[in-house]
């Protein structure tokens, strides 16, 4: 099955190629990533020929001509379009050794893995195929590379929390399968709050708390995350800027938002990721991550999102540094497993070359 990936033009001045092969190198870790949102056109035609599934497309270039997007609903509409050929574990296997390959290939140490099980329990898929087949790929992977993977099961917010309970306790009878749970899809309109019942049950079964707010939504839905449903991290989160007291919590607590650059473009978040808040955010202090959403759709897996903040924001080696080291600080891991990539992380940036200044 095959992927192509997109390739920045390599840069002019030898400053910037450095800064780049930084990039490129660093070891760090994926917490925003949804695999369905991994699964690249070319792997959709073959698994719906495969599968006998009619895409309404006839061709991956018409494919990428309708990835075209207004806004976090234009794109909702086509990414569960999209996910309807995977019927068969085997499917979900493929979707997910392509995506921790090619992450394994940004230097991706360890990747905090979301799927929606309600897109595809409601349309008839077994809970254990979607489970079963992105499991089977997580060993396989971490046998072929190392890596580490957590997974992350998310509630569509546009159903309701009868339906989101309803998925949880499906959920549990993989409990040991699955780290926590989070919360997705279409945001204004579907607060936070709607889920205060279902996120209270996770949290006492155990289960780390994460929700995707302040995308589209306004920094209130930021605050009910924290408040209401016990969110360790935010999933987005960018649009906490308009609410300075908020900015100042999200400092003093530390509260890593998991930021989706290309994402935000992509979805007019941002007019321009020259427009883009997270080096004001990062300067403030905030607990900042770099991630890649839906790399299929959005023009980039984590390397090119990291590249490409760093061209418009001017990012220097050092932000890039606190973004590697705050993606390790946020994850779901032990604290042995953390102090294991931080090592890691000071052993590759001591070995970096470093030009002294005078010499650029
Ligand atoms: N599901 C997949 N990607 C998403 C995003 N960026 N926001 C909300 N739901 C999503
Ligand atoms: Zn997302």
């Amino acid at each position: 099955l095959g992927m192509t990936f997109t390739r920045h033009s390599e840069s002019r001045n030898p400053m910037s190629s450095d800064i780049r092969r930084f990039i490129r190198k660093i070891p760090k870790a994926e917490l925003h990533i949804h695999l369905e949102g991994s699964l690249e056109p070319e792997m959709m035609f073959a698994i719906a020929e495969r599968n006998g599934v009619e895409l309404p497309f006839h061709s991956v270039a018409e494919v990428r001509r309708a990835y075209r997007f207004t806004n976090l609903q234009s794109f909702l509409d086509i990414y569960y379009e999209g996910m309807s050929v995977l019927l068969h574990e085997r499917d979900f296997h493929d979707m997910t050794v392509a995506y921790l390959a090619r992450a394994h290939a940004d230097t991706v140490r360890h990747a905090e893995l979301f799927f929606d099980p309600q897109a595809h329990t409601d349309r008839g898929i077994p809970l254990e195929t979607v489970i079963g087949g992105i499991q089977s790929a997580r060993e396989e992977m971490k046998n072929r590379t190392g890596m580490s993977t957590r997974l992350i099961p998310c509630f569509l917010r546009h159903l309701s929390a009868d339906s989101a309970m309803a998925s949880l306790e499906e959920i549990l009878r993989f409990r040991d399968l699955i780290t926590g749970v989070g919360l997705d899809s279409s945001e204004v309109g579907n607060p936070p709050e709607k889920f205060t019942a279902v996120f209270d049950r996770a949290r006492a079964e155990g289960l780390r708390v994460v929700a995707h707010a302040g995308e589209e939504g306004p920094p209130e839905y930021i605050r009910q995350a924290l408040d209401l449903l016990g969110s360790e991290r935010i999933d987005h989160g960018v649009r906490c800027i308009g609410d300075p007291e908020l900015v100042e919590r999200l400092k003093k607590e530390q509260i890593p938002l998991t930021v989706c650059p290309l994402s935000n473009v992509r979805l007019r978040v941002f007019e321009d990721m020259a427009d883009h808040d997270l080096k004001q955010l990062l300067d403030r202090g905030l607990r900042i991550t770099l991630n890649s959403d839906d790399p299929a759709y959005f023009g980039g897996y984590i390397t090119e999102n990291y590249l490409a903040a760093q061209e418009a924001l001017n990012l220097e080696r050092d932000d890039i540094l606190t973004l590697a080291r705050n993606s390790f600080l946020s994850a779901f891991l032990t604290t042995e497993e953390k102090a294991m990539y931080l090592e890691e992380l000071d052993r590759f940036v001591s070995r970096f070359p470093h030009k002294p200044r005078e010499e650029r």
